[in-house]
């Protein structure tokens, strides 16, 4: 029997019975009881504010899937080049379509030399790579002067490959500078990940990329591609119902993850642990964090409640990579301070558990990366995701420029007075 909600407006009497699917109703009805109802919801914990068939994630049950495959297979059997064909496709690829999709990124990772030239170099030498990072993406999009068509299918998915193979290099770009280093032009016969690496540390011709890093850095990037609609991918879908183009779109979803209750968590994660320093220093953290003195940075999370299938997997991945790079010094301080606040009341009681950033900046660091890179690197692959949702929602009949209401609580009307008077 088909599930329903019956709404009762005391007010008037008036009532409304609509169809509940998958435990969603549409909340158009509520305008049959009163056109001028509204619902409040600030930072939508109630509100769907689209249909996706991208990513299923169950918060309760800790179950993360991209198009239907849970993440744990995807982070162990594929790559992420085939993860992000599945993610804006929405079926895994055949060896035929793998191989063109490969062809074509690996072919389109070169960026004007003007990007490098003059926009990068007119940054201060200490800009931080996240600001430059969204900038250059947001720059990229005036070099096409196809970028703005965003209804023609083939040419919004040209869009799409150049930026999903562009990001890295413009990532490594942003950290070249900063490093003052010069920029290691992209090669042809890497992987996606390995020439990510090769572009971010080859100083002459003797450095060469271990494979097991490579992987790592590879599964990190299957981990990251896309979480449904976190407060970054909502920033893209809010954009692209204006039709903006491609790139000033991914520039305002990169800006939303910069915050560090978002993408810029691992940064403050390890920002913390190196204050905290030493295990003997947990406690006194802990309590300070129960005052209400800061967060516990890499817990809780929005919607998992229970466990962020993410952080398990991150977590193995750690020791992966130690065992090449040698461990990190903070993973001590890590396991203790996870062990200590899952054992604490205060975060047990709100359901505070560690989330992809708890252990992900520990990679980074181990793998090279300076603390501020960090969140460059959940936005390259990312950008697949929000792309892959930006797809979505121009194909959605249903969907319309992106604007919500809101309950005015200011002062009612009131005169001007002149400055002298006030
Ligand atoms: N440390 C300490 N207390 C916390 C934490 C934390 N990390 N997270 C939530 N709480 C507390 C809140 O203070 C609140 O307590 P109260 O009920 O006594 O007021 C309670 O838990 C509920 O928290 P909310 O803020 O309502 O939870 P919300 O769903 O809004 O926030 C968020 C989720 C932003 C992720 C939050 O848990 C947080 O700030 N965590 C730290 C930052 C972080 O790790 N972000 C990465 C998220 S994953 C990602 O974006 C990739």
């Amino acid at each position: 029997m088909a599930e329903t909600i019956t709404i009762i407006d005391d007010r008037t009497g008036k009532k409304v019975t609509v169809p509940v699917t998958d435990g969603v109703f549409a909340s158009t009805a509520l305008r049959e009881l009163d056109p001028n109802l509204r619902m409040y919801d600030p930072a939508f914990l109630s509100t769907a504010a689209c249909q996706s068939s991208i990513t299923y994630l169950d918060g309760e049950k800790g179950i993360l899937r991209y198009r239907g495959y849970p993440i744990e297979q995807l982070a162990e059997k594929s790559t992420f080049l085939e993860v992000a064909y599945l993610l804006l496709n929405g079926e895994l690829p055949d060896n035929d379509q793998f191989a063109k999709w490969d062809y074509d990124v690996t072919h389109h990772t070169m960026i004007h030399e003007n990007m490098r030239k003059r926009f990068v170099d007119g940054f201060h030498y200490d800009a931080h790579p996240m600001g430059m990072f969204i900038s250059a993406i947001a720059a990229l999009g005036t070099f096409y002067d196809d970028a703005q068509d965003v209804f023609d299918t083939d040419n919004l998915n040209k869009q799409i490959l150049r930026l999903v193979a562009k990001v890295p290099t413009i990532a490594a770009m942003t950290y070249r500078f900063s490093s003052g280093l010069p920029f290691v032009l992209p090669n042809n016969s890497m992987s996606y990940a390995t020439n990510f690496l090769n572009m971010m540390y080859r100083i002459g011709d003797d450095y060469e990329v271990d494979p097991v890093l490579a992987r790592a850095m590879d599964v990190l990037f299957i981990l990251h591609a896309d979480h449904e609609q976190n407060c970054g991918t909502t920033a893209m879908r809010v954009v692209a119902s204006a039709n903006s183009d491609p790139y000033s779109a991914t520039a305002a979803a990169a800006s939303a993850l910069y915050g560090p209750l978002h993408g810029g968590a691992n940064e403050a994660v390890v920002r913390m642990l190196t204050e905290i320093g030493d295990v003997k220093n947990i406690p006194a953290f802990i309590e300070s964090v129960k005052r209400g003195e800061g967060k516990l940075m890499g817990f809780g999370h929005r919607v998992y409640k229970n466990f962020d299938p993410r952080a398990t997997i991150i977590k193995k991945s750690a020791y992966e990579v130690f065992e090449i790079t040698g461990t990190n010094p903070l993973l001590d301080v890590a396991l203790k301070l996870e062990e200590v606040a899952l054992n604490d009341e205060y975060f047990a009681s709100r359901r505070l558990y560690p989330n992809v950033d708890f252990y992900s900046g520990l990679i980074y660091q181990a793998l090279g990366f300076p603390v501020s890179m960090f969140t460059v690197l959940f936005a390259i692959p990312r950008t697949v995701g929000w792309l892959a949702h930006m797809s979505e929602l121009l194909r959605d009949d249903e969907q319309k420029i992106s604007r919500p209401r809101q309950w005015y609580t200011g002062v009612d009307e009131r005169n001007y007075t002149d400055i002298k008077k006030r």
